[in-house]
């Protein structure tokens, strides 16, 4: 068995496919999550993947004095990969306090207990949302981090920030922070994948939920944007391939072969896809027609982006491998296996 690693919000969409791709890789896996936004059960179902059901901690890591112990009784644990975060970019919006509070205060308290303990290492799930909306595309690490649009995008903004200064101030202390472009799709297995609660704000979940009937229509919002077809751009990158990355990048701090003590790394395909684009890509992939509307833009959408992920390329030895139609087949068959499964109920 390799090292042991702790995921929080382990029970969540990213989370647990990069708790299975650790314990497929032999590491030991320590899921944390307060269940806010997910369920226990996922636990069982990575188990059902990998052959073994990780070991789940449930407690809020705004509890420092819970987090603190945790961390005392496994001052064994080699890395931290850190997802646990509200992250509706609308919700935000009219939660900013519950927003900066959860979002913060979690990551400063898992941060003190790494100093306290002497817990080296942590990967921090960031976002390409600290763009913007880019100058120069596709968008280089390197490029300007612009005033957030949410709150929610604020707190990986900030985040970044306090992980960047925490490292630069105690010795010992590393990290990389992976800025994904749009997350989609599901485990092959169609046993874990992602749940939002009530109506999807993004995407591909609220195309497979219409696919199978619980949505009325889907809307695009907006074909009036300066890009070929009119419909915004993304990069959107199979959830396997990303939770992939965070291995890379765990092994990377673990073997000492960071060339900074803190990192940071953009994890996309490297191509842009419209909305309508995917729509097609889906209705290949799945044999499905889809019936949407044109609608007007969405408040805070940026027009266009796409990463150049050849720093990780290069540096993680990371690269995706899965296409957008294979993504998709996956999101179509999570959500088939998800329904049936609460319709039994
Ligand atoms: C993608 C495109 C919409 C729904 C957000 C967060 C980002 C990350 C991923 C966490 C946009 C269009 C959407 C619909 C549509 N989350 N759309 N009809 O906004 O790029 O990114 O989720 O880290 O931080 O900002 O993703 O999937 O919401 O939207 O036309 O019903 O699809 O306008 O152009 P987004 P999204």
């Amino acid at each position: 068995m390799k090292e042991k690693i702790v995921v929080t919000g382990g029970t969540g969409y990213i989370g647990s496919h990069t708790a299975v791709e650790l314990m497929n890789e032999g590491y030991e896996v320590i899921l944390i999550d307060n269940l806010y936004n997910s369920e226990a059960v996922v636990a069982d179902r990575i188990g059902q993947i990998t052959g073994k059901t990780p070991q789940l901690e449930v407690f809020d890591l705004c509890r420092k004095k819970k987090v603190s112990s945790f961390f005392r009784e496994n001052n064994d644990v080699a890395a931290i990969i850190h997802f646990a975060a509200y992250k509706a970019v609308g919700e935000s919006v009219n939660k900013p306090l519950a927003y900066y509070r959860n979002n913060l205060v979690s990551l400063i308290n898992l941060l003190g207990a790494m100093k306290k303990h002497g817990i080296p290492a942590m990967v921090f799930s960031s976002s390409c949302t600290v763009y913007g909306q880019p100058e120069k595309l596709p968008v280089t690490e390197d490029a300007p981090i612009q005033p957030a649009v949410s709150p929610y995008g604020n707190t990986k903004q900030i985040g970044e920030e306090i992980i960047r200064d925490t490292i630069a101030a105690h010795q010992g202390l590393k990290g990389i922070s992976l800025r994904y472009f749009n997350p989609i799709g599901a485990h092959p297995s169609a046993l874990i994948g992602e749940l939002p609660r009530g109506v999807p704000e993004n995407l591909v979940p609220f195309i497979t939920q219409t696919a199978y009937g619980l949505r009325d229509e889907l809307k695009v919002f907006g074909n009036d944007y300066n890009t070929p077809d009119g419909s915004c751009i993304r990069d959107y990158l199979h959830v396997v391939d990303l939770a992939k990355a965070h291995v890379t990048a765990v092994k990377r701090l673990l073997e000492g072969k960071n060339k900074n003590d803190y990192e940071i790394f953009n994890l996309g395909t490297g191509k842009g896809v419209s909305v309508l684009e995917a729509i097609s890509s889906f209705e290949r992939a799945t044999g499905r027609k889809l019936q949407y509307t044109i609608a007007g833009r969405r408040a805070g959408d940026i027009e266009k982006i796409w990463a150049d992920p050849s720093l990780a390329n290069r540096e993680l030895g990371w690269k995706t491998a899965s296409s957008l139609d294979e993504a998709m087949k996956t999101a179509w068959e999570w959500e088939q296996y998800i329904r049936k499964k609460t319709e039994e109920q």
